[in-house]
C-alpha cells in the first residue's frame, strides 16, 4: 500500500516509449523502485539511456549531483514480464500505445500477478477510463494519470476520475501526485478529459484560420504567445505533439461530442502528405536544426 503522504515503494510502468520513460525517471525520482516493461525489450535499455543521458545533462547543469543522478537510473530496474513488474507493485501505470483492447490486455496480465489492490494508472489522452475499469471488473481502483511530455519537467498531472473510481483511489493518486513533486488538477470522465478538450480546439480554430488566410502561422502563434502569454502559438504545439496524432483526438472527440471538433482540411491534407509535424521535419513549420522556420 501506498501510505498516507502518497510515496510509493513499488511502480509498474508497461511501455517504455516517450511518455513510459520519463514516468520511470519521475518515480525513480521520488525514490520509488520502478520496473519497467516494454513489449520490445530493447525499448527498456533505450528508455534508461534516454534517462541517463537527459540526467547527465541536469548534472553538468549543476542541478543534480552526480551521484543521485546514478541512483535514480540504477531505481529504473528492466523487467522481462509483465509478471516481474507488477508482483509487489503498489502502482501499476501504463504508457503503452493508445488502443483499448491493448491496454486492457496489460492490466489483466499485471492484475494476475500485482496486490489485489493494486492502483491501475492508464495514461491514455482520450480513452475513457470508465470503460477501461469496467471492462477489467475493476472500476474503484481505475484511474486515469495524465502526464505531460516530458514527464520529468511538466508540472501537471491530470487525475481523471472514472465514473466507478473510488475516493479513497482518487486520494491516493492526489497523494501519489504531491510526493512526485506534480500539481494534479481532478477531472471527470468526459472524452478529452478537461486538458485535451481545449487544447485541441484551440489548435483547430488556428488551422481554419490559417487557411481562410486570417493570419500567417507564425502570427497567429504570435497572438497567443505575446497578447495571451501561451509559452508556445497553438500551431507550432500542433507541431510539437504531431498532426496525426491531433487528428485522431480531433475524430474522436467529433464523434463523442460534437462537431465543434470536426478536423480542419489543412490538417488531413497535410496527414496525407506526410508533414506530421516536427518528427518528418514538416508541418506547419518546417523543422530544422536550429529550430522551427516559417513557410512562406
Ligand atoms: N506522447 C505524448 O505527448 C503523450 C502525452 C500524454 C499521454 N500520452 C499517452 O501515453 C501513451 C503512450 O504514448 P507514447 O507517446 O509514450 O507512445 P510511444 O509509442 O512512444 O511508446 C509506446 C511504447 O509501448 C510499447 N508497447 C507496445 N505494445 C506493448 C505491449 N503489448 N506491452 C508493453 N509495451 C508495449 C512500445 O514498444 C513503445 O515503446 C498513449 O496512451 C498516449 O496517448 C502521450
Amino acid at each position: 500500500m501506498s501510505n498516507s503522504n502518497g510515496n510509493v515503494a513499488v511502480v509498474a510502468v508497461l511501455g517504455a516509449g516517450t511518455m513510459g520513460s520519463g514516468i520511470a525517471q519521475v518515480f525513480a525520482a521520488a525514490g520509488a523502485a520502478v520496473r519497467l516493461y516494454d513489449v520490445d525489450l530493447a525499448r527498456v535499455e533505450k528508455a534508461r539511456d534516454g534517462v541517463k543521458a537527459g540526467l547527465a545533462k541536469v548534472v553538468a547543469k549543476g542541478k543534480l549531483t552526480a551521484e543521485a543522478a546514478e541512483k535514480i537510473v540504477a531505481a529504473i530496474a528492466p523487467a522481462t514480464s509483465i509478471a516481474e513488474a507488477s508482483r509487489g507493485a503498489e502502482l501499476v501505470i501504463e504508457a503503452a500505445p493508445e488502443d483499448m483492447a491493448l491496454k486492457i490486455s496489460l492490466f489483466r496480465e499485471a492484475m494476475a500477478h500485482a496486490p489485489k489492490e493494486a492502483i491501475l494508472g492508464t495514461n491514455t489522452s482520450s480513452l475513457s477510463i470508465t470503460e477501461l475499469g469496467s471492462r477489467l471488473g475493476a472500476g474503484a481502483r481505475t484511474i486515469g494519470l495524465h502526464f505531460f511530455n516530458p514527464p520529468p519537467v511538466m508540472e501537471l498531472l491530470e487525475i481523471v476520475r472514472g465514473v466507478a473510481t473510488a475516493d479513497e483511489t482518487v486520494e491516493r493518486a492526489r497523494a501519489i501526485a504531491r510526493a512526485i513533486g506534480k500539481t494534479s488538477i481532478l477531472v471527470n470522465d468526459v472524452p478529452g478529459f478537461a486538458t485535451s478538450r481545449l487544447g485541441v480546439i484551440l489548435g483547430a480554430e488556428a488551422m481554419r484560420m490559417l487557411e481562410t488566410g486570417v493570419a500567417s502561422a507564425a502570427d497567429i502563434d504570435r497572438g497567443m504567445e505575446l497578447g495571451y502569454r501561451h509559452p508556445m502559438g497553438p500551431l507550432k504545439l500542433t507541431d510539437l505533439v504531431g498532426l496525426d496524432v491531433r487528428l485522431a483526438i480531433l475524430e474522436h472527440l467529433q464523434k463523442e461530442i460534437g462537431e465543434q471538433f470536426r478536423p480542419p482540411p489543412i490538417l488531413r491534407r497535410l496527414v496525407r502528405a506526410g508533414h506530421l509535424g516536427k518528427k518528418t521535419g514538416r508541418g506547419f513549420y518546417e523543422w530544422t536544426a536550429e529550430g522551427p522556420k516559417e513557410i512562406r
